[in-house]
């Protein structure tokens, strides 16, 4: 083992990937502009192929953030949804559908929602478009023609901003959840903010965590490495 290894460094970068949580309650209390500068712009530290950076982001607070949860909660409420990149729940193969079903069982326990209480579920997610009470929003948009050959390369280095971004976000004390209900929504949050091009891949709701929800307490565990990576030689 090499005698130089930055020990103290991999340790706070375990702590702040680790620590990293999706929250789902928040309190009211607003980032301060400078500290959102901060953490935006570190996140564009991304990588990217070919540093192409094929990101835009659009962050809603106050007013606008009010203007769009109602706009969402109306789309929401008349069923005009609208995805920029296509869904199905066929796409998940069943080793993936098995953990589905358990992080689903763990949240909505966590809620108090039983496994067959459909319209429970159904309520929770509608009122989750207000941003679980998020003070701010960032929809992360792939810009360029995500439809051409290969353009799913391009969504892959907007997963790359997303991560980068909410490490960023953690680093400064600032929690969030990636929010894949909001990019059902993608004409209504298009057409609220002006937004020429681009298609949208996720919204992150962020701000300060509510510490004493429960629903904040749920830990999503991980499969052993096994499961996922192959060390050849
Ligand atoms: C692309 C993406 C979309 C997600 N969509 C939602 C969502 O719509 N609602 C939600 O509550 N959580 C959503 N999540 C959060 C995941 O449920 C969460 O990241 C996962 O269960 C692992 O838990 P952790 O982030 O606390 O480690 C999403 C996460 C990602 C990366």
């Amino acid at each position: 083992m090499p005698t130089d290894m930055p020990t103290e460094m991999s340790g706070s970068a375990e702590k702040l990937i680790r620590g990293r949580r999706a929250t789902r309650a928040f309190r009211p209390d607003a980032v301060p502009e400078e500290t959102m500068r901060a953490i935006f712009s570190l996140a564009g530290a991304a990588p990217s192929n070919s540093n192409a950076q094929p990101w835009r982001v659009e962050v809603v607070s106050g007013a606008a953030r009010e203007r769009l949860a109602d706009a969402l909660e109306t789309a929401h409420a008349e069923r005009r949804t609208s995805v920029d990149f296509p869904y199905s729940d066929d796409m998940y193969a069943p080793v993936h559908q098995v953990r589905r079903a358990a992080f689903g069982a763990q949240l909505y326990g966590a809620l108090g929602i039983g496994p067959g209480d459909h319209e429970a579920r159904a309520a929770y997610d509608a009122e989750s478009l207000r941003f679980y009470g998020a003070p701010h929003a960032a929809f992360l948009f792939v810009a360029g023609n995500g439809g051409a050959p290969g353009g799913a390369r391009l969504a892959a280095d907007v997963g790359a901003y997303m991560q980068t971004l909410l490490l960023a976000m953690a680093a400064y004390g600032v929690a969030s959840c990636p929010q894949g209900l909001l990019s059902f929504y993608a004409d209504t949050v298009r057409d609220e903010l002006a937004v020429p091009e681009g298609k949208l891949l996720v919204g992150i709701s962020f701000g300060y965590a509510d510490e004493a929800a429960p629903v904040n307490r749920v830990t999503a565990e991980r499969v052993a490495l096994e499961a996922v990576a192959t060390f050849h030689r």
